[in-house]
């Protein structure tokens, strides 16, 4: 960053001119003129757009290129971003997306890859909007990078990446961020996808795994007749595989099976270090808290508990509740619970204050619950 720039930045993110600009804040004004000009808030230009995955009759995976304000701080490899879009003149719609390119630095073009999710409501659809829609120009809202699921500054001799599907995403910014940084150990990569045509950066894998240098590449598909994830399975793949440092993302079976073969041995010795990252939380509500009656006092709805995440028993009603990740990670599902207890459906935790905020995706009421929607 030049003198210049720098000295233009703390001019912007300047106490004096924040009074000024009050009560919109410097930011706004700043986009009117050029919205890739921020002193705070973080967006970022779509410059280019490339089709990963098309297969006839299913949503297309589709990755951004994206071009970040100054603001934007860089990520570490396997970390996720919150992106905002305004779809049809509606409030600001939120999601959470791992990226994909191998680690950046501040203000450097970085890469989501994502699937357009199908079950979206119409016109709530932000990973369709923005893996149908999305051209070079378009603009969208961004946190900074957020997650620690992340590979440590000093890699260990030997490391197990695991995925499954789009899964792949954080994985595969670990895979290039350790070939840029030229890693000299081993990198055992093992990624499982429905079908050949299914697999995401297939040609990027194949590449990687014809170029040697200490990285085995397997991808294994199950309709071919590859087995599921086991013990054994993992023990032909990486031999010795429990003392391999494990970093997995993919969907929730795939994850529970990397979990139980990392799991003690029968003689109870520890294993590796294993990280995982779900994409939706594990849904730890006891169907003993199904019981009494949720109620909405501001829309007037009421049901039976069934147990399940206030955001779903919600939008069960025909409700829509502002949201974003529906994991508990972006906040933008926080309401105003009057009575009742809730239990935190990832921690386990439960919490009974009255007139308390909660994230309602996370939120199982347990009996009686009453939230202000
Ligand atoms: S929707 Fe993101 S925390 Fe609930």
């Amino acid at each position: 960053m030049s003198l210049t720039q720098d000295l233009g930045g703390r001019i912007l993110r300047s106490r004096a001119l924040a009074a000024l600009a009050s009560p919109h804040g410097v930011d706004r004004y700043l986009e009117q003129v050029n919205p890739m000009w921020a002193a705070h808030e973080v967006r970022a230009r779509v410059v280019a757009v490339r089709r990963e995955v098309d297969v006839a009759g299913e949503p297309p995976v589709t990755t951004l290129t994206l071009q970040p304000t100054a603001t934007w701080r860089g990520h570490r490899a396997g970390q996720h971003v919150q992106v905002g879009v305004d779809l049809g003149g509606a409030r600001r719609t939120t999601r959470v997306f791992s990226i994909s390119s191998a680690e950046s630095g501040p203000g450097e073009r970085f890469t989501l890859t994502l699937r357009a999710n199908p079950d979206a409501p119409a016109g709530r659809g932000v990973s369709r909007h923005l893996a149908q829609d999305a051209r070079p120009g378009t603009l969208v809202h961004l946190s900074q990078a957020e997650g620690g699921f992340v590979l440590p500054d000093r890699v260990p001799e030997h490391v197990l990446l695991v995925s499954g599907g789009s899964g792949i995403t954080p994985v595969m910014s670990m895979l290039r961020s350790l070939q840029r940084r030229t890693h000299r150990g081993r990198v055992t990569f093992v990624h499982f996808a429905r079908s050949p045509g299914h697999v995401i950066f297939a040609d990027e894998l194949a590449a990687a795994r014809a170029s040697g240098h200490g990285l085995d590449v397997h991808v294994l598909h199950r309709r071919l007749g590859d087995p599921a994830l086991s013990p054994v399975l993992l023990e032909r793949l990486v031999p010795g595989y429990r003392d391999v440092p494990a970093w997995a993302c993919g969907p929730a079976p795939l994850l529970d099976a990397v979990q139980a073969a990392y799991a003690e041995d029968r003689t109870g010795a520890p294993s590796a270090p294993l990280h995982l990252e779900r994409f939706r939380p594990p849904v730890t509500a006891s169907p003993a808290d199904a019981a009494g009656e949720v109620a909405f006092t501001r829309s007037g709805a009421r049901a039976a508990n069934t147990g399940a995440p206030l955001l779903e028993q919600a939008e069960a009603l025909g409700l829509a509740p502002e949201h974003g990740c529906r994991m508990g990670i972006c906040f933008s599902c926080t309401a105003r619970k009057t009575e009742g207890t809730v239990r935190h459906v990832i921690s386990g935790a439960t919490s009974s204050l009255p007139d308390e905020d909660i994230q309602i995706c996370v939120s199982a009421p347990v009996g009686d619950c009453v939230v202000d929607l």
